[in-house]
């Protein structure tokens, strides 16, 4: 009897230290919580990395001071600006596989930064290849390699070879593309509930332009052919995967 009762005021415990570790499989819906949450610290990043564009591109500066601290303190507080999420506070605000996650994500983008600041730094030089996307499809790759989700951009007719959509990515795309712009993500569940997908849809801005705009076909600074898009249009999305039955 009392056997019995030691184990069962353990595995009481045991429940409870999982709950508090996050240790226990993530509800369906922390799972979609999870996956925005990835999505708009990715966007953050690339929106840290465009507002600073000019200064990148300028070849007149040396030392930019655009550090990976520098960087890791912009994306927080645009991160905590769009979700009202402060991902230093402790204790955390966020059940811990969904910080983990975001963690992990920040520090791989954080990581992006840090290894460009040869390139960045260049005197003399004016664009350096690094740009939003770039960072991106870096930032995705690393943060995918570390961990069971999945993050990419994409897009229909991908510049990158290596956001070329799956079968999925493409429906949803062509479905994006008809619709007026929208910041809400598709979310749904395949594999009989076993797989989420999400797709946040990014659209072209005045910025853009200078590079996918028009006149279409004619090379931009990057060396690709442009794309002739208009403000507004459907640039592409960030697809997130995150299988159910991961621990
Ligand atoms: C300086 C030129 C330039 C500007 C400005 C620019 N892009 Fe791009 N974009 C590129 C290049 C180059 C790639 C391919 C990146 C790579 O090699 O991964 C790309 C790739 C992308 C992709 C990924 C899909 C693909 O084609 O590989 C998306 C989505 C995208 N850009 C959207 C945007 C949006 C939205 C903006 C404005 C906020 C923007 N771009 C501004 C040059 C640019």
């Amino acid at each position: 009897m009392v056997l019995v009762k030691g184990f069962s005021a353990l595995g009481l415990i045991l429940v409870l230290f999982w709950s508090q570790t996050g240790w226990a499989q993530s509800s369906p819906t922390q799972t979609e919580q999870t996956a925005e949450l990835l999505a708009t610290l990715f966007n953050a990043g690339r929106v840290v990395v465009e507002r600073h564009q000019s200064l990148i591109n300028d070849p007149r500066i040396g030392d930019k001071e655009f550090t990976p601290a520098v960087f890791e303190q912009l994306v927080l507080d645009e991160f905590l600006h769009q979700t009202h999420i402060d991902l230093k506070a402790s204790p955390p605000s966020l059940p811990s596989p969904t910080k983990d996650l975001l963690v992990l994500l920040l520090h791989a983008s954080k990581e992006v930064v840090a290894e460009a600041q040869f390139v960045i730094n260049q005197r003399g030089i004016g664009y350096k290849n690094f740009i939003p996307a770039t960072f991106g499809s870096q930032a995705a790759r690393r943060f995918s390699n570390r961990s069971h989700v999945t993050m990419k951009q994409t897009t229909l007719n991908p510049r990158n070879l290596k956001n070329t959509p799956d079968a999925y990515e493409e429906t949803m795309l062509k479905q994006l593309a008809k619709k007026p712009a929208s910041t809400v993500p598709i979310v749904e569940w395949l594999d009989g509930g076993r797989l989420l997908r999400t797709m946040l849809p990014i659209y072209y801005a005045e910025d853009c332009l200078t590079c996918h705009g028009n006149p279409k076909g004619i090379l931009d600074i990057s060396g690709y052919p442009r794309e002739g898009a208009q403000v507004g249009e459907l640039a592409g999305a960030i697809s997130i995967q995150i299988p159910a039955d991961h621990r």
